[in-house]
This record gives structure tokens, C-alpha cells and sequence, in this order.
């Protein structure tokens, strides 16, 4: 089956009113000329309402994370909220909220419960550590972050979630997995869908790499089989993103 192709960009809390204003111009000249490219942006959420309005309309805006419920939680933003913003998107699972953050198996799953419910479409992040990969824990972490979040999705919200893998050694490092170990790992989590939702879901969903991807590297990433675009990080707050987005509209090899 075909994917519809997802480049997401990630600005992080990276940025200001003036940078982004001028940045996201650019992207509404280099990038609303790809439509077979969804494509999402996620400023950090002070800038939220100011991305939404200079975008042009073809470009998804995304929070960059949520709580479950809206109530007394001093500096976040609830999947309610997200919802009311008329943003379509929320990353969750990113590794910086588990690994910097501390966010545990159980809250994220309770925030992908929550984004679901407000019919939001989640960009849900999985991926393993350096001394994980080294000790050849990669399938182990991937499925057990899976696992924890994602069985008890109804059959119906499926539609709503991107998968993407993105190994923590690889993320701000300028390490990029090889094509070969992103292959691998995308072919892993697809085949855990397989296994544990469904075949048509396994087909369907979306399957992103990220992890230091630029417009040298986008390439030979995109010609693998089982990518099916990227969540981008620092090279999304450069004009080079719309490069990242343009190699995605290219034919996929069968590799
Ligand atoms: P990076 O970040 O492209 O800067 O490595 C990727 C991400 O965090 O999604």
C-alpha cells in the first residue's frame, strides 16, 4: 500500500517571534508546492498562535507535547487545549521528554489516550540509547516503548498515529543512523504492528526516521523501503528543510 509521505520539524525551544516569522515564510515559498507531502512543523508552544498564522495552510502546525487532562499543572499546555488551538498534531514520546524530562512509559501512554480523544494525531517517538544499541537492545526498547503505549489504541484511531524511530545517539549529535540500521529498525517496528495490532495497520501507518537528518543525508535515508519521511530536528530551523521535504516526493526503490 502506499504511505502518504510526513516530514516533521521539530524547532524545539529554539527560536524567537522575528526568526520563526522569517523562517516559516520561507517554508511557505520553498515547501506549499509539495502537496503529496504532509508536512508539520512544531514550535515550542509560546509561538503556537504566531506559527499558525504566518503558515500557509498546506503546512501542519504541532504542539511538541501535552498533558492528559487541562486543571491545575503549572507550564503545560492539556491535549484539550492542543485540540482548541485548531492544531492538528502533538509529538509525544520524544526522547528529550523521557530522557531529559523523565517521562515514564505510563505517562506517556496517559497522553497518547488523551490526544487520541481529541481526535489529534499523534507523532509518537521510540527509540534507544547509545549503551542500548551496544548491548543489542534495540528491538527489546523500541517494542517495550510500543507496547506500553500503543495496544490498547482503538482499532479506528490508527489513522491518527505516525510512528518515529529515533535513536537517542543519533538526535542533536550529527550521528545519523546509517540507512541500513534505519532500514532495520523501521522494518522491526512495522513488523511488530504486524504482529501485535494488524496486518492492514502494519501497511498503513506511517513509519519516520529522525535523528541528525539534513538535506545531504535525507536521500539515501527516503530510498529505504520501510521510511516513510522524518522527523527533522535542527535542520528544520533552517531553509534546508525544504530540501528534506522535496527528496520525499521522489518514487521510493524498492530497496
Ligand atoms: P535532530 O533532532 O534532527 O536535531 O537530530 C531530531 C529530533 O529530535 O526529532
Amino acid at each position: 500500500m502506499s504511505r502518504t509521505p510526513f516530514v516533521g520539524g521539530n524547532f524545539k525551544c529554539t527560536g524567537t517571534a522575528s526568526s520563526l516569522t522569517s523562517l516559516v515564510k520561507g517554508f511557505n515559498d520553498s515547501i506549499t508546492g509539495y502537496p503529496e507531502v504532509e508536512v508539520v512543523i512544531a514550535p515550542g508552544t509560546e509561538y503556537l498562535g504566531l506559527v499558525k498564522a504566518v503558515a500557509h495552510r498546506n503546512i501542519g502546525i504541532s504542539a511538541q507535547n501535552c498533558v492528559p487532562k487541562s486543571g491545575a499543572y503549572t507550564g503545560e499546555m492539556s491535549a484539550e487545549q492542543v485540540k482548541d488551538m485548531g492544531l492538528p498534531y502533538v509529538i509525544l514520546g520524544h526522547s528529550e521528554r523521557r530522557h531529559v524530562f523523565r517521562e515514564t512509559d505510563a505517562e506517556i501512554a496517559a497522553k497518547v489516550k488523551a490526544a487520541l480523544a481529541q481526535k489529534l494525531c499523534v507523532i509518537f517517538c521510540v527509540g534507544e540509547k547509545l549503551d542500548e544499541r551496544e548491548a543489542n537492545k534495540t528491538q527489546e526498547v523500541c517494542f517495550h516503548q510500543m507496547k506500553a503505549a500503543l495496544t490498547t489504541i482503538a482499532p479506528a484511531d490508527w489513522k491518527n498515529i505516525v510512528i518515529a524511530y529515533e535513536p537517542v545517539w543519533a538526535i542533536g549529535t550529527g550521528k545519523v543512523a546509517s540507512p541500513e540500521q534505519a532500514q532495520e529498525a523501521t522494518a522491526l517496528i512495522r513488523s511488530w504492528l504486524s504482529d501485535n495490532i494488524n496486518a492492514s495497520v502494519a501497511s498503513s501507518t506511517r513509519i519516520l526516521y529522525g535523528g541528525s537528518v539534513n538535506a545531504k543525508n535525507c536521500a539515501d535515508l527516503w530510498a529505504r523501503r520501510d521510511i516513510d519521511g522524518f522527523l527533522v530536528g535542527g535542520a528544520s530551523t533552517k531553509p534546508e528543510f525544504s530540501e528534506i521535504v522535496k527528496a520525499c516526493v521522489k518514487p521510493k526503490a524498492k530497496l
